[in-house]
């Protein structure tokens, strides 16, 4: 059902990350940040990678990239690339909230760029949650980026949210949920496995279903405790 909504929105690509094939800012980021921590290899997990985008960008920086996505078009596509350009990126098509197909303490980073927010049952969060911790190395070290309750798309939908409580919207494009938060809040759910090293907003206009909205965005760098 729910990789049925997304291969739905892949063919429609009605958000931004449906097509673009530039990584996120936060990944370009993120690696000059691993870099002036003298982190220059190793190995990450992307989770929820859609078409490989920033797992791309990662594994031609010098890290050896996995990736987690519902969509099996996605990840024939990912590894076809990989094998033609020689990358070190593996994808599997896997649920991220069903235990994940790697060792305990594997990576020493992984990346979650607007994944997270859909998982919207809070039992299946704190599973995920739980396979991060595994799976990561002590130290290791987490990105996560997701849509602020402020978000110039997203926020307008809490007026129709069928459970404000939780901050759950659906987007009436694709019908696909997601959980929005404060800064406040999201540092405070991983709080218990991961301690945050950098939080911030960050703005910028995008496209979404061909209208431009002001967009407010999550970025966190988390590290495992
Ligand atoms: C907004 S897209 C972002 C894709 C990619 N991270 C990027 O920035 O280009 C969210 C992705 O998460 C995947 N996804 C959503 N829920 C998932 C789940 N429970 N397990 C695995 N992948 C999931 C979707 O298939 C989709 O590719």
């Amino acid at each position: 059902m729910k990789d049925q909504l997304w291969k739905k929105e892949y063919e429609r690509q009605g958000i931004p990350s449906s097509y673009r094939e530039t990584p996120t800012k936060a990944v370009a980021e993120f690696v000059s940040f691993l870099q002036s921590l003298g982190i220059e290899t190793g190995k990450g997990i992307d989770l929820g990678c859609g078409r490989g985008r920033n797992a791309f960008h990662l594994a031609q920086n010098g890290y050896a990239m996995m990736g987690l996505d519902l969509v099996e078009k996605n990840v024939l596509e990912i590894n076809e690339k990989a094998k033609q350009e020689n990358l070190p990126v593996k994808a599997y098509c896997q649920d991220i909230t069903s235990p994940w197909p790697v060792q305990k303490e594997q990576f020493d980073f992984a990346i979650d760029i607007f994944c997270y927010k859909h998982i919207v049952d809070k039992e299946a969060q704190r599973r995920y949650r739980k396979y991060l911790q595994e799976a990561l190395k002590m130290n290791g070290y987490y990105l996560l980026n997701l849509a602020s309750d402020e978000d110039g798309f997203y926020g307008p939908l809490l007026r129709a949210s069928p459970d404000l409580a939780r901050k759950l919207i659906i987007d009436p494009y694709s019908q696909i949920s997601s959980l929005l938060y404060t800064l406040e809040e999201i540092v405070s759910e991983f709080s218990d496995i991961l301690q945050v090293i950098e939080a911030k907003k960050v703005f910028s206009t995008s496209p979404m279903y061909g209208k431009e909205y002001t967009r407010e965005v999550l970025s966190l760098i988390f590290q495992k405790r």
